[in-house]
């Protein structure tokens, strides 16, 4: 997210989406979650939110698409007026850019903007590792933008591990615009697709020498089951950039490293005449010091 806000006043922020630039399923655990190993990645895609103090959680959205009665950006700010007696409540001004229930976990950047920003702007104070629990209470990605940047992601997205900024990647995304059910590409994700970490490690070690790679999406052949128009938009996006194209999350969203803005223009513009969404991205890395989560405190 944004973290550049200085003063006290109610002002425009930007929620980053993010990419898995790789992801493994370790296994189920008790809780019925999963267990995780993933390589996360902030993008330029961005929701616009307006913040502003007020009696009361309010919450408006300028995408259908959006509930605005069980928004996450509207559980972030209750679970900080029960948090903190600072906090009143907030009226919440959704700007989408980001495609809802995408892979690209645009809910959960808008929770944690919310959750760092209401913080900010109601002098709550609550510290950094207070913010990560109710982060983790919100949901699984929201944990992540906390950080921003480039991390490695463990348990079921609450243990977050900062990575160094790798080169800066430009990106090509597209999906075929109909929203995806995240519980139940888990739920109908078979034994036979859990791995055991290793390739997604590799992929961190590569991020910590400077070098971005993909990796493995263990939830991308459930996904094309479940939803045969997540396959053919991967089908049509894979031939344009061989090798270097995958899923985010449980998807439906594709996106292809690039090798300039030009190229990710260019693949966008293939898609979107396809008849797809489509959009391009850079990747997003806080600057050494901006991010109060990165330096712990
Ligand atoms: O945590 P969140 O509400 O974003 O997760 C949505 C759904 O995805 C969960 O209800 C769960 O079914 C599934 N999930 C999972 N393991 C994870 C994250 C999500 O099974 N680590």
């Amino acid at each position: 997210m944004d973290f550049t806000l200085t003063s006290d006043e109610p002002k425009v922020i930007r929620a980053y989406a993010k990419i898995n630039l790789s992801l493994e399923v370790l296994g189920r655990r008790p809780d019925g979650y999963h267990s995780l190993v993933s390589v996360m990645q902030e993008i330029s895609l961005a929701d616009e939110i307006l913040i502003c103090p007020a009696a009361g959680v309010d919450v408006v959205a300028d995408d259908p698409l959006v509930g605005t009665s069980d928004n996450l950006a509207g559980a972030a700010a209750r679970l900080l007026m029960r948090a903190s007696r600072e906090v009143r409540g907030a009226r919440i001004s959704l700007h989408k850019h980001i495609p809802v229930a995408a892979g690209l976990a645009g809910g959960s950047a808008d929770a944690a903007a919310t959750l760092v920003s209401l913080n900010r702007i109601s002098r709550a104070g609550l510290p950094v590792r207070r913010l990560l629990t109710l982060a983790a209470r919100l949901g699984s990605d929201v944990p992540f933008f906390l950080y921003g940047g480039t991390c490695l992601v463990l348990g079921r997205g609450e243990h977050v591990v900062p990575l160094p900024a790798p080169a800066p990647v430009w990106y090509a995304l597209s999906n075929p615009g109909i929203p995806v059910s995240t519980a139940r590409v888990f739920m109908e994700l078979p034994r036979c697709e859990w791995s055991n970490g290793r390739a997604t490690e590799s992929i961190a070690d590569d991020v910590r020498q400077g070098k971005v790679r993909l990796g493995p999406n263990d939830l991308q052949t459930t996904l094309f089951r479940l939803y045969p128009a997540a396959r053919r938009c991967f089908d049509r996006q894979v031939a344009l950039a061989p090798g270097r194209t995958s899923v985010t999350g449980s998807g439906p969203t594709v996106y292809s490293a690039c090798s300039s803005m030009h190229e990710a223009h260019d693949i966008a513009a293939q898609m979107r005449d396809a008849g797809y969404w489509a959009d391009v991205a850079r990747s997003v890395n806080p600057r050494p010091g901006e991010n109060p989560c990165r330096s712990g405190s």
